[in-house]
C-alpha cells in the first residue's frame, strides 16, 4: 500500500516539474518577448493541472512554483516604477461549481449570510496603474510583477480615453486608478494586417497586440495604435473621502472623466452572479473588444479586508473564465473549395481540436493572398479561432515550431470541378473558376439561393439541391419555380406530401423583399446588407438594372467595388435571363415601402443609471431601441425618461432637479411587458 502512495507521488512530482518548465517557457514567450505559441485556455489548463497536483501534494509546492507568482519580468528600458499597493492578480473559477464554492468560502470567512457583488468584463488587455497629481496625470505603469512595473507614461499619455487633467473639485492631491488598456478587435485585424505585409511574427490576440503596442519605445508608434482603456479600481489615495463600495468607486470614478465599462452590474446572490456570466459566455461576440471572462467582485470594501488575500490573490473577487476560442493544432492540408460566384476559396484540413466544446476539423484560410502574408505552411502548428457562429478561422502559423518540413501552399491552376483554366481579375485576391457550367458553382449558387438569409426555401437543402441538379430538373435557381409535382415524383424518396411540401415552400418563396431576391442571386461582394441597401435605394429590379455604374457608387455606403460588380452582373446577358425567368416564374421584383423603425417608444430619450435587477444595461438599451426609443448616456435637457435601478448615483438628483420622468426597475420592466419586448 505504502508503495502504491510513493509511486503516485513520485509521478505527480514529476508531471509538476514538467509543468513548471513549461510553463516558465510559456510565461517567457508571452510577457516578455510578446510572442505566445500556445493560446491563454492551453495555459490556464497547464496552470490548473499544476495547482490540482499542488493541492493534492503540498509537499511539493515551492516558493518559485508558477503558481505562487505571476509572470511579468519589468523591462529597465521604460525605468522602473515601484507599486505603492501592488497589483492583485486573480484566481480562476473555470465552471459554475468552482464559483459557488469560491462564493461559498467567502461567505463563511465573511461570516455574513449575504453579500452584494459587482460582476465586470474581463477584459483580454494589459494591466495598468495611473497616477495621478493636482488632477494631473502624473505616472502611468505596467503591472510588472504586481510589485514593480515599467514606466510608460509617454505611451500612455497617447491613449484619449485616459484624461490628462481632471477638472472636479475636491479631489486626493493624489491617488492612484487601475484598469486596462485593450486594443478593439477591429484594430487587431488592422495591425496583423500591417503585420504581415512587413513579414513580421503576427499577434495572437488583441491582448498581446496591446502589450506590444504600449510597450513600444517610441510614443509616436503606440499614437498610432488604437488603444483604448477601462478603469476598474482605485489603487490607492491621499486622504479618505473615497467611497466605501466597489460600486460606488466605479460611479465616482465614472464622474470623475475616467471610462468605465457600462456592462459592470451588481447583484445581491451568487445565482444573480451565475446567470450573468453564463449570458456573457454566449453574448461576448457582441462585443467590439475581446474579453475572456467575468471578473466578480465582493462590493463592500470593508469586506476586503476581512477577506484578505491569498498568495497574489484576493479572496473578495474571482475570475469565471469563459471556455477557451483559440487553440493551437496541426495543419493537415490546404484545400479549395469552388464558391458561389466562382471564387476558389482554400481552407485549413486541420488535425481535430476542441475548441470551446465543438470539434474543429477545418477552418477558413480566406484567400491565397492572406495565406502568403502570414505565410501558412502545411505542416505548420496553426492557432485556430472559432468564435460564435463564425466560421472557425487559422490566424497563423507557431514560427517557433517549424521543422523546416513544411510546404507552401501552391494555389490551384484550374478548376478543381470542371477544370477550366482559372483567371484572376486584377486587383482582387481570389482567383474565379470563370465556367457558368461549372457544377460546382451550380450546386453553391443553388444552396445559397434557397438558404436562410436568402431565399429561405426551407424544403430545399442540400441534398435536393444536388438530386434536382444531377436529374438535370434544375440548372439554375429560376428552374425552381416551374417544377411540376410529376417531376419531383420521379425522384427517389419523393412522395405525393413531401413533393407538395416542396412546391408550398417554393411558392411562399415567390413574395420574398427585393433586397433578399438580390442577396440570393449571390452576385460578387454583395452581402445581405449591400443588398438591402440597393433595394432600398432603387426600388425595383427593373431601375437597378438601368442604373449606370456612376448611379451605383453615389448610392450611400456603396464603393466603386461593389458598384463595377453589380453593374457587370445585370449587364451580363447570361444574368438577365436568369431574372426575366425569375419574374417570368413569379418571383416579386419591387421592394416594398420603405421600412419604418417608428415604435411605440418612437421620439423618446432613455437613460439608464444603476443596476437593473433583470437585465444588463446594454440589454435594456437594445430593448428600448427596438420600441423605436433613442437612448443617452447621459441626462440632458432632451431625456425623456431616466431609468433608476439600484444605487443610481449622481444622474438621478440631476434628473429630480429638472423634473425628468423617473422609471423604476419595475416599472421600466412594466413598460417593456407592455409592448410585448420583456
Ligand atoms: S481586477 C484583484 N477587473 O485580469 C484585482 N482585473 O487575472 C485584480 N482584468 O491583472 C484586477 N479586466 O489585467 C480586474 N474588470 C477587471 C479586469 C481585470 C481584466 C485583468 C487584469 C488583471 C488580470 C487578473
Amino acid at each position: 500500500m505504502a508503495t502504491d502512495v510513493d509511486q503516485e507521488l513520485q509521478r505527480a512530482k514529476l508531471r509538476v516539474e514538467e509543468l513548471r518548465a513549461q510553463l516558465s517557457y510559456h510565461d517567457y514567450r508571452y510577457h516578455v518577448i510578446d510572442q505566445p505559441e500556445i493560446s491563454d485556455g492551453e495555459y490556464d489548463e497547464l496552470m490548473q493541472e499544476l495547482r490540482s497536483l499542488e493541492e493534492a501534494h503540498p509537499q511539493l509546492i515551492t516558493p518559485e512554483s508558477p503558481t505562487q507568482r505571476v509572470g511579468g519580468a519589468p523591462v529597465e528600458a521604460f525605468g522602473i516604477v515601484e507599486h505603492r499597493v501592488p497589483l492583485l492578480s486573480l484566481a480562476n473559477a473555470f465552471s459554475e461549481e468552482e464559483l459557488r464554492a469560491w462564493h461559498r468560502r467567502a461567505t463563511g470567512l465573511a461570516e455574513t449570510e449575504s453579500f452584494a457583488m459587482v460582476c465586470e468584463p474581463k477584459i483580454d488587455g494589459l494591466a495598468v496603474a495611473l497616477e495621478y497629481r493636482e488632477g494631473q496625470f502624473a505616472v502611468g505603469s505596467t503591472r510588472g510583477d504586481g510589485r514593480r512595473g515599467e514606466n510608460i507614461t509617454q505611451n500612455l499619455r497617447t491613449i484619449r480615453s485616459i484624461p490628462s487633467r481632471l477638472s472636479k473639485q475636491g479631489l486626493p492631491a493624489r491617488f492612484e486608478v487601475r484598469g486596462e488598456v485593450f486594443m478593439t478587435r477591429a484594430g487587431f485585424e488592422r495591425m496583423n494586417q500591417e503585420r504581415a505585409d512587413r513579414g513580421e511574427p503576427l499577434f495572437a490576440n488583441p491582448r498581446n497586440s496591446a502589450a506590444g503596442a504600449v510597450r513600444q519605445l517610441d510614443p509616436r508608434v503606440t499614437a498610432e495604435r488604437p488603444l483604448d482603456c477601462f478603469i476598474y479600481a482605485l489603487g490607492w489615495a491621499e486622504g479618505d473621502a473615497t467611497p466605501t463600495s466597489h460600486w460606488e468607486t466605479l460611479e465616482w470614478l465614472s464622474e470623475l472623466g475616467f471610462k468605465t465599462n457600462p456592462d459592470s452590474a451588481r447583484y445581491k446572490s451568487i445565482d444573480r452572479v451565475w446567470r450573468h456570466c453564463r449570458q456573457w459566455a454566449e453574448k461576448r461576440d457582441a462585443l467590439d473588444y475581446e474579453i475572456d471572462g467575468i471578473v466578480v467582485k465582493v462590493d463592500d470594501l470593508r469586506l476586503h479586508e476581512t477577506l484578505g488575500v491569498a498568495g497574489r490573490e484576493p479572496r473578495w473577487a474571482i475570475a469565471f473564465k469563459f471556455p477557451p476560442t483559440q487553440r493551437t493544432t496541426k495543419l493537415l492540408k490546404i484545400s479549395v473549395n469552388v464558391g458561389r460566384t466562382g471564387s476558389i476559396n482554400p481552407y485549413a484540413e486541420l488535425e481535430p481540436v476542441n475548441i470551446g466544446g465543438v470539434t474543429v476539423k477545418m477552418a477558413t484560410l480566406h484567400n491565397e493572398e492572406d495565406i502568403r502574408r502570414k505565410d501558412i505552411r502545411t505542416g505548420d502548428t496553426v492557432i485556430v479561432q472559432r468564435a460564435g457562429d463564425v466560421i472557425p478561422q487559422v490566424v497563423g502559423p507557431v514560427l517557433s515550431k517549424r521543422t523546416g518540413k513544411e510546404k507552401r501552399f501552391r494555389p490551384p491552376r484550374k478548376c478543381p470541378a470542371c477544370r477550366t483554366k482559372l483567371v484572376r481579375p486584377e486587383g482582387e485576391v481570389m482567383r474565379y473558376c470563370p465556367n457558368r457550367d461549372c457544377s460546382a458553382q451550380a450546386f453553391r449558387l443553388l444552396t445559397h439561393f434557397v438558404s436562410r438569409g436568402a431565399m429561405e426555401i426551407d424544403g430545399v437543402g442540400e441534398q435536393l439541391s444536388l438530386t434536382l441538379l444531377q436529374a438535370k430538373l434544375v440548372n439554375n435557381p429560376a428552374d425552381l419555380y416551374f417544377l411540376t409535382k410529376e417531376q419531383l415524383l420521379t425522384l427517389e424518396r419523393m412522395a405525393e406530401k413531401s413533393a407538395q411540401n416542396v412546391l408550398d415552400a417554393i411558392d411562399a418563396s415567390r413574395g420574398r423583399p427585393l433586397g433578399r431576391v438580390l442577396f440570393a442571386l449571390g452576385i460578387r461582394h454583395v452581402g445581405s446588407e449591400t443588398a438591402a441597401l440597393l433595394a432600398q435605394h432603387f426600388g425595383s429590379m427593373e431601375a437597378l438594372a438601368q442604373a449606370t455604374q456612376e448611379e451605383l457608387a453615389a448610392v450611400p455606403s456603396i464603393g466603386p467595388v461593389v458598384a463595377e460588380s453589380v453593374h457587370g452582373y445585370v449587364r451580363d446577358k447570361a444574368n438577365r435571363r436568369l431574372i426575366e425567368k425569375l419574374q417570368r416564374g413569379g418571383v416579386r421584383m419591387e421592394a416594398e415601402a420603405p421600412a419604418t423603425r417608428e415604435g411605440p417608444l418612437s421620439g423618446e430619450t432613455f437613460v439608464i443609471t444603476g443596476t437593473l435587477a433583470s437585465m444588463s444595461r446594454t440589454d435594456a438599451e437594445t430593448r428600448i431601441r427596438s420600441l423605436g426609443g433613442a437612448t443617452g448616456s447621459s441626462v440632458t435637457r432632451a431625456t425623456g425618461y431616466l431609468v433608476a435601478g439600484e444605487n443610481p448615483g449622481s444622474k438621478l438628483a440631476k434628473a429630480r432637479k429638472q423634473d425628468t420622468k423617473i422609471l423604476s426597475d419595475e416599472e421600466f420592466m412594466a413598460l417593456l411587458r407592455r409592448h410585448g419586448a420583456a
